[in-house]
């Protein structure tokens, strides 16, 4: 694998950043000092240090999926399909797991790593990463609804969610986008069911920067891209 892959995949820099390493000389691979970025190291073998400091090399995998509906969002389950079936052997020797839950009936954007650390920049509360989603409900909407979502509303357990958008995409057909920074046990059906309305479809687009790639054909996947790597480790 090229030395710069190696050290963006584990977080050290991106590909522009370690380039900038190597030319002030302070990475080394078997105790050589690296003149090339891109040099070829096989990462379980190559000894590799910056600043002196050992890199131990742990493969990642990353993975943007199109989840479909019907799957669970779960390792493994004694009676439904999970997502993680959805993948190749090949990927599933490195024991990825879902970052966060889509209910069963959820589609969308879906992120599958073995990176715990990156797990938790996504979905720690403390982060506030927005959640996007769309949405048809049932029953037809009253004026100040994107008001009662702006002001939080009060779960049937007594949860004050925090202030959430609320667009109208389709008055017609009741389609709307939400962004929420929580991710409560079904918190989107929850909070239209504080309102009085049943949630029919849902769809997540969008996990801060992280955009559901739309050419990715439904129960689908692909690595994602050097940039959308940076930003989940960008996370602080
Ligand atoms: N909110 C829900 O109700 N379900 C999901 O799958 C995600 C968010």
């Amino acid at each position: 694998m090229r030395l710069d892959k190696l050290l963006a995949n584990m977080g050290v820099g991106s590909r522009k950043e370690v380039k900038q390493l190597v030319k002030s000389k302070r990475i080394t691979v078997n105790e050589a000092i690296v003149k090339d970025s891109g040099m070829h190291v096989e990462p379980e073998h190559g000894r590799v240090s910056v600043d002196d400091e050992l890199v131990s090399y742990q493969k990642n995998i990353y993975l943007m999926m199109h989840k479909p509906p019907g799957v669970i969002s779960a390792t493994s389950d004694n009676r439904d399909r999970t997502v993680i079936d959805l993948l190749s052997a090949d990927e599933k020797k490195f024991d990825p797991f879902p970052v966060g839950r889509l209910d069963k009936d959820t589609e969308g954007l879906l992120l599958i790593t073995n990176d715990g650390k990156l797990a938790h920049r996504l979905t720690s509360p403390k982060k506030h990463v927005e959640k996007v989603y769309i949405a048809k409900v049932s029953g037809e909407f009253p004026v100040n609804i994107i008001k009662q979502f702006k002001e939080g509303l009060t779960l049937e357990d007594g949860y004050q969610t925090k202030p959430a958008k609320l667009e109208i995409l389709d008055k017609q057909s009741n389609e709307v986008k939400i962004t929420i920074t929580e991710g409560k046990y079904h918190q989107i059906k929850r909070m239209f069911i504080a309102v009085g309305y049943k949630v029919t479809y849902l769809k997540r687009i969008q996990m801060g920067d992280l955009q559901l790639d739309e050419r990715l054909p439904i129960g689908n996947y692909r690595s994602l891209t050097e940039d959308e790597l940076q930003y989940c480790k960008s996370l602080k």
